[in-house]
């Protein structure tokens, strides 16, 4: 049986291309590369996800009433797969995904696929596109599950039928800056979410919601945007793609989960790994000014990893972090997380799955 049938339980006649793949690896960015395959899994409302397969990637087809279309019912997932220098496939707490969909999955009325079945597909989809992970040290494979209301609804109501699919694309650095410090802006006029809505689950209207500021933060120049709480418009939010740490001395503050945040993986990972690494972490309410008054700032993501910020703009006043470069904290904390993902340290924690 091939690798991929061996692995997981797919169709073990399927074919695998071997050849290399033309691709310059030193060029990576964060943009979709077509590979070969994607998964796709189907269920109807009210019953359970049972078998899904591997198809060529391509377009899908989906009926113009699909619930995702006209009334948002969708959710993703990112999480990314390692290539080891002896040749094996890393994955960074796929089972965290797996959870944070079926949490979703609630809040947004859709059937999920169970833990087991969202590995068994992440694992089926990264092997069968084995030949599109970047070589060591080069980057890595994105790995975006999505699940939608695909079935047809014309009168406001969940969707019939479901699909949860699984696409991939080698990836390199999230910002243009690469690893140079971002400069950000605080929003201080529309927001992301607002309590009780969806902030806090990975639903695709999120990231809908936040494009206009972002695309006006970017034509001044800035990198991104940073969200203020809806309330009060005091305590920080996350950024359009990531959370949101700042650092004090020993000490490094993150705001708390309440339903308006992203509970991100990177993020929690972080937290464990800076106590890990002796500093003190608080998950709680933090203001503008706590951040103004920082000496470092960083977002952390899947996509982004850990990325320094070299700058805040706050109502016109900028507040820049560090003489140059990337600050010791972020350094250090990037580099901590950098190397459990590539298979460089001891996964003392268990996170690791190959
Ligand atoms: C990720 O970090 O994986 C995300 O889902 C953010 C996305 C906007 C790229």
């Amino acid at each position: 049986r091939s690798v991929i049938a061996r692995a997981v339980e797919v169709d073990s006649s399927l074919s695998v291309p071997s050849e290399t793949v033309d691709l310059n690896w030193d060029n990576l960015g964060f943009g979709l590369v077509h590979t070969d395959y994607m998964y796709v899994m189907k269920c109807s409302l009210g019953e359970s996800f049972t078998k899904g397969e591997l198809v060529p990637f391509g377009n899908i087809e989906i009926n113009p009433s699909a619930g995702v279309l006209n009334y948002g019912q969708g959710l993703f997932e990112g999480l990314k797969a390692y290539r080891k220098e002896d040749g094996n496939v890393l994955l960074f707490r796929p089972e965290e995904n797996a959870k944070r969909m079926i949490a979703g999955s609630e809040r947004m009325c859709m059937p999920s696929p169970s833990v087991d079945q969202f590995m068994q597909a992440v694992k089926a989809t990264v092997l069968a596109n084995e030949r599109w992970i970047p070589p060591p040290g080069k980057g890595s494979l994105y790995i975006r599950p999505l699940l939608m209301g695909s079935g047809s609804v014309l009168g406001l109501a969940p969707a019939p039928e479901y699909t949860f699919l699984v696409y991939v694309s080698p990836v390199g650095n999230y910002f243009k800056e690469g690893l140079s410090p971002i400069n950000l802006v605080v929003e201080t006029e529309m927001h992301r979410a607002t309590p009780g809505g969806t902030g806090g689950v990975k639903t695709i209207g999120n990231y809908a919601a936040v494009l206009k500021a972002q695309g006006a933060a970017k034509a001044k120049g800035y990198s991104d945007v940073l969200y203020l709480d809806s309330t009060h418009k005091k305590y920080l939010e996350e950024v359009s793609s990531c959370n949101i740490f700042v650092v004090k001395g020993n000490t490094i503050s993150t705001p708390d989960i309440k339903g308006t945040i992203l509970p991100g993986i990177t993020r929690k990972s972080i937290i464990d790994v800076a106590r890990d690494q002796g500093f003190e972490v608080f998950e709680k309410p933090v203001t503008v000014d706590e951040l103004l008054d920082a000496d470092e700032v960083f977002c952390t993501g899947t996509a982004v990893v850990v990325s320094p910020v070299g700058s805040i703009t706050y109502l016109g006043k900028r507040v820049a972090y560090g003489s140059s470069g990337v600050g010791l904290v972020s350094q250090q904390l990037y580099s901590g997380l950098t190397r459990l993902q590539m298979g460089l340290a001891d996964d003392k924690m268990g996170w690791i799955v190959e």
